[in-house]
């Protein structure tokens, strides 16, 4: 299992906990991250945990070899999606899942309520912030997201909103669902 952009690996630590006998495999581009991920205690083998950009070389998997490649908060960071959900799929077994979670569109009066709310960011200073991270976070809205997994490829099996800020969409390569 390849969580993608994994960050400080806890959602891998998190899987890990539940099945410690999963092989997985966290891929970053910030170094400090991968660090971080790296010093967690791991309750089995510790995953591979590598630095890498996702945009610039292809997965160190073989084509159909992996479960499960999640992706949260990412895939919205980066100008072209499509290569990289090409590789994604590449790398996914024929009943693989790919868990897409992201950032959906919002209006930027609840994104500004979410970030006083959820963030605690209420001050005239964090308004700059919100300003700024608007573009970033609002990107896609849920019906863009769905065209994007479709154009690579990709057949929707279930989507949920786990929070008001981002849809979740468990999906399988076209093949596998047809
Ligand atoms: C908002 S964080 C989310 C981290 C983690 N998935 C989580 O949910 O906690 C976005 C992560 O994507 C990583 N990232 C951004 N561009 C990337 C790329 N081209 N290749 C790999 N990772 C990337 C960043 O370094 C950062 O750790």
């Amino acid at each position: 299992m390849i969580d993608l952009g994994c960050g400080p690996g806890l959602f891998l630590r998190d899987l890990a906990r539940r099945d410690p006998s999963m092989s997985l495999y966290g891929y970053d581009v910030t170094p400090a991250m991968i660090v971080y991920a790296q010093g967690l205690t791991w309750p089995g083998v510790t995953p591979t945990l590598v630095v890498h950009d996702v945009t610039a070389a292809p997965l160190p998997h073989a084509a159909g070899a992996v479960d499960l490649v999640s992706m949260t908060s990412v895939l919205h960071v980066l100008d072209e999606p499509l290569p990289v959900l090409a590789e994604i799929r590449r790398v996914l077994s024929p009943r693989g899942l790919f868990l897409l979670h992201d950032w959906i569109r919002q209006p930027f009066q609840s994104y500004l309520a979410w970030r006083r709310d959820g963030l605690g960011e209420t001050g005239p200073e964090h308004l700059g912030r919100a300003f700024r991270l608007f573009p970033v976070h609002n990107k896609y809205t849920s019906e863009d997201w769905q065209w994007l997994l479709a154009e690579a490829g990709f057949a929707i099996r279930h989507e949920a909103a786990l929070r008001q800020s981002h849809r979740m969409f468990v999906a399988t390569t076209a093949a596998a669902a047809g």
